[in-house]
């Protein structure tokens, strides 16, 4: 497994790029499977998930080509069912249940694992199948969904941690050759499914209110092929944007939606990192001493969890008590045990962790256990003295186009070292 060393200390100057999305892309993808014509994406980042998804496509029988950032996909004849060592492999993979419902009234998918930050469950997701008119049969790992017809209906599809974002997808895309209106009450909110509504009709689907919590979705009779550009990915974004505040640098952030990312610019100004728009870019930086802030991860526009590890790494730097209370998932604080290999002194308290930040970190090997945990051990490295050693980058690889380069072309001193 490949491992990245990084020289810490070094601030990170110039500019970044920012890549499309993976929590968009995931579900576009999938929703290639609802018509037989030709599908293009542009801006797709070269991500093993992304690759994966290709390859769970293909198993199903659809054509995929990549070429550069631009996939093109035609589910011309499918499967209801596919490679399901793939499948169990990326739990992203469940948002094909709603388009093979849709396109064939049948799907096999196994069951999805859970993962280090929790147990993933996809009760909503069945949830709304059924409330569609599907039969639901899990057994030795794998679920059977069957439709006679999938009939519109009105659904509550929130959990005990508020909405659910591929469960959102999933129903949207199962309802859009349903008979009939169905009205989603408490979708999630998050760009991505906006990203989603907006192939949806462009392929022809009638889906209103995406964005808001209120989605209905006007079954029609068949969906045609389109060509859509992915969203930029918030998460990288606030990642860079995280890093040029930590190593107390003065980066600008190219092809991002500032929009998209509210909650995190006004959480880093209100710990006084400087953050300007620069026409469409954004130039972050420090602007003097920074302050401890708390943070609750909610659903979305709400503090998103997938930047929790990032800000923790962040406060481990800001002399003082900062607080960060996740409320999305059971047990994200994985990265906690490796910041302290670091020197950071933190502290669990249920589901917050206490940061009592100041502490110079110093370089030592840790290990990734998560995408978004990796992306803070790499940030940390690159504020510790010393050398640190980050592994099982996989993990990172996973949801990050190239950040490695994108890192040293900033300056940072990291070096990619493949596994002899
Ligand atoms: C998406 O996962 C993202 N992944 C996650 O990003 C992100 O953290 C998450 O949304 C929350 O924003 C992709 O889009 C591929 P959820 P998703 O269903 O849709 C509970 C990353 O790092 N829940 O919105 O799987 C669930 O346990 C990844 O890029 C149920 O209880 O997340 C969690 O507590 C990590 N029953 C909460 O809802 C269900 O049927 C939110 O989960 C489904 C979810």
């Amino acid at each position: 497994m490949d491992s990245l060393l990084i020289k810490g200390g070094v601030p990170l100057h110039g500019d970044v790029h920012i890549s499309g999305a993976k929590n968009a892309v995931l579900p576009l993808m999938a929703a290639t499977l609802l018509t037989e014509e030709e599908c293009i994406i542009h801006r797709v980042p070269d991500l093993s998930d992304v690759k994966f998804m290709g390859q769970i496509l293909q198993s199903l029988g659809a054509e995929v080509k990549f070429d550069g950032g631009t996939v093109t996909i035609r589910a011309a004849k499918i499967k209801p069912h596919g490679d399901y060592e793939l499948i169990r492999k990326m739990r992203g993979s469940i948002c094909i249940m709603g388009p093979l419902l849709s396109r064939m009234r049948k799907a096999t998918v196994s069951l999805p694992g859970g993962c280090v930050i929790g147990a993933r469950p996809i009760d909503l997701h069945l949830k709304g199948f059924e409330a569609l008119g599907t039969k639901v049969v899990i057994n030795g790992g794998y679920i059977h969904a069957t439709a006679r017809k999938l009939r519109g209906n009105e659904l509550f599809l929130g959990g005990r941690s508020g909405p659910t974002v591929l469960g959102t997808a999933n129903v949207m895309m199962a309802a859009s050759l349903a008979d009939g209106v169905t009205i989603i009450e408490s979708a999630a909110c998050e760009p991505e499914v906006i990203d989603l509504a907006n192939f949806l009709n462009a392929m022809g689907a009638k889906v209103v209110g995406a964005g808001s919590p209120t989605i209905t979705i006007t079954g029609v009779k068949a969906l045609h092929g389109a060509e859509h550009e992915v969203i930029p990915d918030r998460i990288e974004a606030a990642t860079f944007a995280i890093a040029a505040a930590a190593t107390n640098g003065d980066v600008t952030i190219h092809g991002a939606r500032a929009d998209h990312m509210n909650a995190v610019l006004d959480k880093l100004r209100e710990a006084g990192v400087k953050v300007e728009r620069k026409g469409p870019a954004l130039r972050v930086r420090r602007n003097g001493a920074l302050k401890p802030v708390d943070i609750t991860t909610l659903p979305y526009s709400g503090f998103p969890t997938d930047v929790q590890a990032q800000m923790m790494l962040l406060m481990c730097l800001i002399p003082g008590i900062s607080i960060i209370t996740e409320r999305i998932f059971e047990s994200r604080f994985m990265h906690v045990s490796e910041l302290a290999r670091l020197g950071a002194d933190i502290s669990i308290e249920g589901p917050s962790a206490i940061v009592k930040g100041g502490k110079p970190l110093s370089g030592a090997p840790v290990m990734a256990s998560d995408l978004r945990a990796s992306a803070a051990l790499v940030l940390a490295g690159m504020t510790a003295k010393g050398t640190t050693e980050v592994n099982r980058i996989y993990h990172l690889d996973r949801g990050y186009e190239k950040i490695d380069s994108k890192l040293r072309k900033l300056g940072a001193r990291i070096e990619r070292v493949k596994e002899s």
